[in-house]
């Protein structure tokens, strides 16, 4: 590649266009398909510039005016046709030159060339007539309108590659933001399918970052959440993944410094210290903070940092993180609702269970040692967590309806007449009717009501038998006459142990299901144990479930 003095090739990079593929290659492209060595130079109208190779040094300055005409088109134009000179233009398609617009100029010999005294006429066009009979001693001669088909079609095979490398690269974009966007909805479905199983916040949110950094080119991420009191000096709740620079304290800093606030517009920073010249966060050259936040509850932000690729943040990585941050916050404001309906149901079932200690002094803290003692059968029984959780709130609330019983013949010393057992009997409906509005304690109402139904059939208010009585209330029925005898009562003792086993063994089958008692002798020494102890040293967690 040669350059005219009058073109400096160098004066292309002063354009600031970005450096085009290198012409040459190009050009002995065009020569293979033109089955010639090929003789071009190449001209940028709106720059003059030039590149040439192996061809007569041609007046650029006279031509330039002439190639503009073809710029934009898609067709070979004989510029100059004049015997032995044909000049013919080809303009390079776009993408060849990106920033500049080039067109390449082929050179034939249309006839044998005279001698140099009749050269006048081409001479506007060359600048040394002595360098173009050079050129044309190694020429063959070419018949102008062959040199224009074959440069028609060899333009035209150019135009067509160009075109499906053009298409080539789109397909292949297509494809990159094809993968992008189902990785994108790949990782929120999971994320929303996660959050149907697992109501953790700390599991949920670990799991998150650690997705995210999946499919976001970015070095690290986090979720920060401040502390509730911004005084807290604490610094609040981070999980973080990959290579994220900061801990909660610095997080707590960058959120200051940035006066994020409770802003709900995303912050975008790519280069920080041209905007901040102080900018104290070294490790961070760009950073996306995007807020999470539910209806007008505020959480904390999301915190994604330095483009993994040396390159920066956009509106795509933006987006996602905007999605994946209204996800988080809808799952957290409902677990925090969830947690204050659960808090103010569980507040309920302890006044409720204190107000039948109140009514019946005599069987204090009976509810919650019944409801101890069934955990532990359900749990010998190999009930699942959530049956368990149920059995200790059906525990809790099992005698209910003593609510609704005349407190003097709860009270009653000794034995109750048969009108008095009657009238006493009925606690397990009027429990039912308490509860059965609640549609949260739904799932409790068969222990409420069943409570005292016997194995042989015998007991109420059904006479239900065998398995017809609902499983949970077989086993409530077994705590509960525990601790019914085993209690000390005002006007008697509490049966000893060899007595109550033995009643127990006895009632096997008869009273209560057998399956249940041979529950209890398996774990008889951790029921007397839990039994003596007070709630508080024997604490459970009370969890309602949403009923079934
Ligand atoms: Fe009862
Ligand atoms: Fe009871």
């Amino acid at each position: 590649m040669s350059a005219s003095a009058a073109f400096p090739v160098l004066a292309h990079a002063e354009t600031g266009a970005r450096a085009p593929a290198d012409p040459r290659q190009r050009f002995a492209q065009l020569g293979q398909w033109l089955g010639r060595e090929p003789s071009w130079a190449c001209i940028d109208p709106p720059n003059g510039l030039v590149h040439s190779l192996d061809q007569p040094r041609l007046n650029y300055e006279e031509l330039c005016p002439l190639v503009r005409q073809v710029v934009g088109g898609h067709e070979a134009v004989a510029v100059v046709d004049q015997e032995p000179l044909l000049v013919v233009a080809v303009p390079l398609p776009a993408h060849l030159t990106p920033g500049s617009v080039w067109v390449a100029l082929d050179c034939y010999l249309t006839a044998p060339c005279p001698p140099q005294q009749y050269l006048e006429p081409i001479r506007p066009w060359v600048q040394d007539v002595e360098q173009f009979l050079q050129w044309a001693a190694g020429q063959s001669v070419v018949p102008p309108t062959m040199a224009m088909r074959l440069l028609q079609m060899a333009t035209e095979r150019l135009h067509q590659e160009i075109q499906s490398q053009q298409l080539g690269r789109e397909v292949e974009q297509l494809c990159e933001q094809l993968c992008r966007t189902y990785e994108e909805i790949s990782l929120l479905y999971r994320l929303t399918h996660n959050l149907a199983l697992n109501t953790q916040e700390e599991k949920l949110a670990a799991t998150a970052v650690e997705w995210i950094g999946q499919i976001l080119p970015a070095q690290g991420l986090a979720i920060y959440l401040p502390p509730r009191q911004w005084s807290d000096s604490r610094g609040g709740q981070l999980w973080s993944s990959g290579s994220f620079p900061l801990d909660r304290r610095q997080a707590r800093k960058l959120v200051d410094y940035l006066q994020l606030g409770t802003q709900r517009s995303p912050c975008l920073l790519n280069h920080p210290r041209q905007q901040f010249p102080d900018w104290p966060f070294a490790e961070i050259q760009e950073l996306i903070a995007v807020p999470i936040y539910e209806s007008e509850r505020f959480f904390g932000w999301m915190l994604a940092v330095n483009h993994t690729f040396g390159g920066e943040f956009g509106t795509a990585e933006v987006d996602l993180l905007q999605s994946i941050s209204t996800i988080l916050g809808i799952h957290r404001g409902n677990a925090l609702y969830y947690r204050e309906q659960g808090e103010l149901l569980t507040g309920i079932v302890r006044s409720l269970t204190s107000a039948i200690d109140a009514k019946d002094p005599y069987t204090h803290g009976h509810s919650d040692r019944v409801a101890r003692v069934a955990v532990r059968l359900a749990r010998r029984l190999g009930c699942d967590s959530r049956t368990v959780d149920t059995i200790y709130l059906a525990g809790l609330l099992h005698d209910i309806g003593k609510i609704g019983i005349d407190e003097r013949v709860l009270r009653k010393p000794g034995r109750l007449t048969p009108e008095e057992f009657e009238h006493i009997k009925q606690h397990t409906i009027i429990g039912y009717e308490i509860l059965q509005d609640i549609k949260q304690l739904r799932h409790v109402l068969p222990v409420v009501l069943h409570h005292h139904e016997a194995w042989d059939g015998s007991g109420y208010p059904h006479g239900l038998a065998g398995e017809n009585i609902p499983y949970l209330a077989r086993v409530v029925a077994v705590a509960d006459a525990f601790d019914a005898m085993s209690s000390d009562r005002p006007y008697r003792k509490g049966m000893d142990d060899q007595k109550l086993d033995t009643v127990i063994r006895q009632g096997a089958g008869k009273q209560w299901d057998p399956r249940v008692v041979e529950a209890f002798f398996a774990c008889r020494d951790e029921i007397r144990r839990v039994s003596r102890l007070k709630p508080e040293e024997d604490p459970i967690e009370l969890r309602i479930w949403p009923s079934l």
